[in-house]
């Protein structure tokens, strides 16, 4: 069935940016799949039905192709773009292609993410971890912190600069173009952020150029001097997007997982009575606060069905996995239970752009909790639940703050 969704009302309204899963369940209610328009005017489809959402993240007629993405998009408007028209964005990476770019530019960076290689990682992770929790401790001495700013973006943050070999200094200035960039601001100020960081990774790549390390940007390096492998714009785009889709999700898993653990005392007791809950807790956390809870934009190549509506050539759809995580197939959805099956959530995406990342954010996510855990046996929420703030984005879920009180350390 398909319905108007109010721009006023639904996926792109306050409410959703404070709750999106009640949005998505008023929208499963009616269907597994909606017509609505972002601020601007530009029509898109929005799927919310989990058998729906998981067979378009494998439909081949569903793309991403940039070029005729951002083609659409501006026939479709002439407005300016705002926190969900984000094609100024769109480059050549391997999130915004098709294949073959897409297999050829994922080929190069892959290897780099998969399980064993993150294994490595484990203990400079464990590191990174308990230095921001003594940095933390100092700062939340004798009252409340924020975790958002001093643990959940430096942690993963960090992580991404380490593997890349970008220096921690210049962790600021990035935190500030990325902020810009996944989130909410005027055209110029999007204009400005993506071109200086643009102008800032092909200063790194120079200097990898000169000075190869032992790190994956010198990799890139390699591989783009190697022959016609990755021209120095697909470069760029890629270390772009390691770095921001390596840490602005990582950072909201780590905050909503957190809070949920606050905010259901009767698991967070039951974690910290049995720790090997803690793998099962993270992937739960994943289902039941998707911190990616809506794909980048996709269009459709030929006409086809989708939940029994009509979408034709050229109709933009974004699939909601934060919705599908919720839906009827997984019992008593909006409930958090770290013991739950949680086999089949969509929350690193499915098919082909399968998050390259999954397996360092999970263990960054265990690594973290598994300490705070440990350390912190009182620590409890220092706010009102309907006075935390959310970052104003549709396509990212995440608190702009979490602040809590410490407590004693073990
Ligand atoms: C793709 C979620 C962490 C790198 C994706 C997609 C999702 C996702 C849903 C697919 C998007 C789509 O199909 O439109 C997440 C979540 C994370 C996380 C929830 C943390 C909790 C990371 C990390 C990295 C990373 C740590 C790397 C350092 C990527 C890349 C892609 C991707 C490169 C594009 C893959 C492709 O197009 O083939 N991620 N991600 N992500 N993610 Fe993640």
């Amino acid at each position: 069935m398909t319905v108007e969704t109010l721009s006023g009302n639904g996926l792109f309204s306050d409410r959703y940016m404070h709750d999106p899963y009640r949005v998505f369940s008023e929208l499963r209610g009616v269907g597994p799949i909606h017509r609505a328009n972002t601020p601007s005017g530009i029509p898109v489809w929005v799927v919310t039905g989990y058998a729906e959402v998981s067979a378009a993240l494998m439909d081949g007629r569903l793309r991403k192709d940039s070029a005729r993405l951002r083609a659409i998009i501006d026939r479709a408007t002439l407005a300016r773009l705002d926190g969900s028209d984000r094609a100024e964005t769109v480059a050549t990476d391997m999130l915004n292609s098709d294949p073959p770019e897409h297999t050829r530019l994922r080929k190069l960076v892959v290897k780099g993410f998969s399980a064993r290689r993150v294994e490595r990682l484990r203990p400079l992770v464990q590191q990174i971890t308990d230095e921001l929790l003594d940095a933390m401790v100092e700062q939340g001495a004798g009252g409340t912190v924020d975790f958002v700013d001093a643990f959940a973006f430096p942690l993963p943050l960090t992580v991404i600069f380490e593997l890349l070999g970008i220096p921690r200094a210049d962790q600021r200035a990035f935190r500030a173009w990325s902020t810009v960039i996944v989130g909410s601001g005027s055209r110029d100020e999007l204009r400005r952020a993506t071109t200086a960081m643009g102008g800032y990774l092909a200063q790194m790549m120079a200097a990898k150029r000169s000075a190869p390390a032992d790190d994956l940007l010198s990799d890139l390096v390699e591989a783009s001097d190697a022959g016609d492998r990755l021209s120095p714009l697909e470069l760029v785009s890629m270390a772009g997007l390691l770095l921001i889709a390596g840490h602005e999700t990582t950072v909201n898993l780590l905050g909503s997982t957190l809070l949920a653990l606050l905010q259901h005392p009767d698991q967070l007791a039951k974690l910290r009575a049995r720790p090997e809950l803690l793998d099962p807790a993270v992937e739960e956390s994943l289902r039941y606060n998707s911190p990616a809870p809506v794909t980048t934009w996709r269009y459709a190549a030929e006409p086809m069905t989708i939940g029994g509506s009509s979408v034709t050539t050229n109709d933009i759809v974004l699939l909601a996995l934060g919705a599908a995580n919720h839906d009827g197939r997984f019992p008593d959805p909006d409930a958090f239970d770290i013991e739950r099956k949680t086999g089949g959530h969509l929350s690193f995406g499915h098919g082909i752009h399968f998050c390259v990342g999954a397996a360092l954010a999970r263990m960054e996510a265990q690594v973290a909790l598994g300490r705070l855990l440990e350390r912190f046996p009182d620590m409890a929420l220092a706010a009102p639940a309907d006075e935390l703030r959310w970052r104003p984005s549709v396509i990212m879920h995440g608190l702009a703050a979490l602040p809590v009180r410490l407590g004693r350390q073990a």
